[in-house]
């Protein structure tokens, strides 16, 4: 039996990049359908995030930011942070997942906590700020819980910019935390 207690928090290496790309494909097939196409969840979606993350992690841009959960040696989560993307609402974590049954049990939490400590200690009046899915109900209650504030609504960007690679015309939410340090642990 696993416990959270066993996981360990790093920074991903070049290593990484395979299971860190398969665990965010992973959860796209499973979360992102309907918004994305069903062509590219089933087909290329897999070798587009390797090369994405090949590419990440091989040669990390200074601003960028990757932290891995690891439980027993395995990536059972990932947040990915670019600092200072955006002139009003600071750093951008641009990707969280965490592996499908290790949910709510508290491994994005701590994600989000260490990306706002790592905002934090590059730039202490950062904000930091996110996208979501509309359709993503259970990431938007996350963010709420967390504390987050949904301050507008705009169309996706297709990944790759290929607008094939939506269904539709599907729209994201940004989420935004003026002051990180509220997703900071709290004593006890
Ligand atoms: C969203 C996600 C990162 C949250 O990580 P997590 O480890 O599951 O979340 P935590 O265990 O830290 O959640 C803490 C709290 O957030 C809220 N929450 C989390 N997931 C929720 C859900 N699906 N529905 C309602 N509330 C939720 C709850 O308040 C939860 O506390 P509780 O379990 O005691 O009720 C994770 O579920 C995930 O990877 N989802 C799929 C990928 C995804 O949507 N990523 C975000 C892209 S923007």
């Amino acid at each position: 039996m696993t416990s959270p207690d066993d996981l360990r928090f790093r920074s991903a290496e070049a290593g990484d990049a395979a299971a860190v790309a398969a665990l965010h494909a992973d959860s796209w097939r499973r979360h992102y359908r309907g918004a994305f196409s069903d062509a590219f969840l089933d087909g290329d979606v897999a070798g587009y995030l390797l090369a994405e993350w090949a590419g990440r992690l091989s040669a990390p841009e200074p601003q960028a930011r990757t932290i891995v959960a690891e439980l027993e040696g395995e990536v059972v989560g990932l947040a990915h942070t670019r600092l200072g993307e955006d002139a009003a609402w600071g750093a951008l974590l641009d990707n969280l997942h965490v592996s499908y049954g290790l949910k709510r049990l508290g491994v994005g939490t701590r994600l989000l906590a260490l990306t706002a400590q790592g905002v934090l200690d590059s730039s202490p009046a950062s904000g930091l700020y996110l996208w979501v899915l509309e359709q993503n109900a259970g990431a938007r209650a996350f963010y709420s819980a967390r504390g987050g504030t949904c301050v507008e609504t705009v169309a996706v960007t297709p990944p790759g910019d290929d607008p094939a690679r939506l269904n539709g015309s599907p729209m994201s939410l940004r989420f935004v935390w003026p002051d990180p340090s509220r997703l900071l642990p709290t004593e006890g």
